[in-house]
């Protein structure tokens, strides 16, 4: 393709792009097909002819748009927000099209210097204090890794240079049961074993970690000659948006030093208002914090910022250093290959940096003072509602309800709330997540697309009540 004929494509694109945006409103929020539906529309043979761009175009349409579960959509309450803001696509277009080999310094130090400024202004617009130096990853799960296998070698003496764990005292890692699945698979592929990975126990109303029974959890490890690792704080569950109490488990962490990885992969972005600060205290105590400006805050996929306290010992753990790869400045430059698992990586930052030169902060910031207030509105509807609860407080964005009509047993109940969300999903009139919660099945509402107005709060309570109503 010459870059004429890409002229004449990306317009048709770009306009493709727009028209689809406008009216993801008028389409099912659930993706529409059956399972090897897509796979079967896209046919048998391999597409080796040259095709007109209009194909491509049409085909996007017709086989690909049914397939994809609309998380643009305002009727959009599933799983967490995961927004991509026109501004940050416009970013991402320009990363591909900048086409950066992200090695090292001199193979793109725009990529290098910029990815360090983003990350350095979201520390600051977050509040967080400047011992934090960031780097940027692909996801969360990615960002929980790297924190488990800094844990592994600063407890371990960096037994990675001698014979690894084998010649180590067993580690044990700390979570809630609450924590997101990327946390117990990060501690599992870092080496630590099921056996020495604890859930601790929750408090019954709130879903946060109790830090006096971590506090045994750990007591009782250290006596029987296990030495705790790592403490991960999850810092809005994914579940009911809980947050671990920070100062506890940075005084527990510190007793035993063990590190502290705070997970705030979709709260993260709620630092960005001055006034929900409050529930992040104690995180400047942590060893690394994680939180993905590609969920709630908008940045399209994949953007996860990752903070370290100490970055010598990020690199020491991290780093290689192949010949092909020096160069005469690498004692003046920061070298991101040294800071994460991938040698190559994409020119994330221009995501972030175009979302906050095109949009700016404080439409950020009124987005998501807007979702907080619309969950507080949602919550009330629910509270109100004979027949229904709200099983958990409602901390930012995610409201977790049920319906509980008179009568029905537990296991009825199960059956009633899987029921009646898989007929809201299958409706295309909202989309919610149906999730277990002290082992029974419950509904979150996670309220925070981008063009999630009060209305559509409104309309998507109305179509929850009416699938309920329909189920029983
Ligand atoms: C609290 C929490 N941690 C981690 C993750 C994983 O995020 P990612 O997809 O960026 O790995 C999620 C997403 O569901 C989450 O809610």
């Amino acid at each position: 393709m010459t870059p004429e004929e890409f002229r004449q494509a990306g317009h048709a694109l770009i306009d493709w792009i727009a028209d689809y945006r406008t009216r993801i409103p008028e389409l099912p929020v659930g993706a529409q097909v059956q399972p090897g539906e897509v796979r079967a529309a896209l046919g048998v043979d391999p597409p080796v002819g040259v095709e007109p761009f209009d194909a491509l175009l049409a085909d996007l349409d017709r086989i690909i748009v049914p397939g994809v579960t609309l998380t643009q959509h305002p009727r959009f309450f599933g799983w967490f927000p995961s927004n991509a803001t026109l501004s940050s696509v416009l970013g991402d277009i320009a990363s591909s099209g900048i086409a950066a080999l992200g090695i090292t310094w001199q193979s793109a130090p725009a990529l290098t210097e910029l990815e360090e400024a983003c990350c350095e202004w979201l520390r600051e617009l977050c509040g967080l204090s400047p011992q934090w130096r960031g780097s940027i990853h692909d996801t969360a799960s990615t960002a929980a890794l790297v924190a488990m296998l800094c844990a592994r070698e600063r407890a371990s003496d960096h037994a990675q240079t001698r014979g690894g764990l084998r010649d180590v005292a067993p580690l044990a890692v700390y979570a809630s049961p609450h924590a997101h699945s990327s946390v117990t698979k990060a501690a599992l592929l870092a080496g630590f074993g099921q056996h020495h990975l604890r859930f601790v126990e929750v408090d019954p109303v709130t879903y946060a970690l109790r830090a006096d029974a971590l506090a045994a959890a750990m007591e009782r490890d250290v006596a029987a000659g296990l030495r705790p690792a790592a403490i991960v704080a999850s810092v809005g569950t994914t579940g009911t948006n809980a947050f671990d109490p920070l100062p506890e488990l940075v005084e527990l962490a510190r007793r035993h030093g063990a590190w502290l990885h705070v997970d705030a992969a979709m709260a993260g972005a709620a630092m960005l208002l001055e006034e929900q600060r409050w529930r992040f205290e104690g995180i400047d105590g942590a060893d690394s914090i994680s939180w993905n400006p590609h969920k709630w805050m908008g940045t399209i996929l994949d953007c996860s910022l990752f903070y370290v306290r100490d970055p010598q010992h990020l690199i020491r753990v991290m780093s290689t250093n192949p010949s092909d790869l020096r160069s005469a400045v690498d004692d003046e430059v920061t070298q991101l290959k040294d800071w994460g698992v991938p040698l190559g990586r994409r020119f994330r930052a221009l995501k972030i940096w175009f979302q906050l030169r095109l949009d700016g902060l404080e439409s950020i910031k009124a987005r998501l003072r807007r979702d907080l207030a619309n969950a507080q509105w949602l919550a009330e509807q629910v509270e109100a509602t004979p027949g229904w609860r709200v099983l958990a407080p409602v901390q930012l964005q995610t409201v977790c309800l049920r319906h509980e009509p008179e009568g029905m047993g537990a296991d009825e109940l199960d059956a009633h709330t899987q029921r009646w969300a898989g007929s809201l999903n299958a409706s295309g009139r909202a989309f919610v997540t149906p999730s277990l919660l002290d082992g029974r099945w419950m509904v979150r509402v996670s309220v925070g697309a981008e063009h999630t107005e009060a209305d559509d709060v409104a309309a998507g309570w109305e179509a929850i009540r009416a699938a309920a109503t329909a189920s029983c």
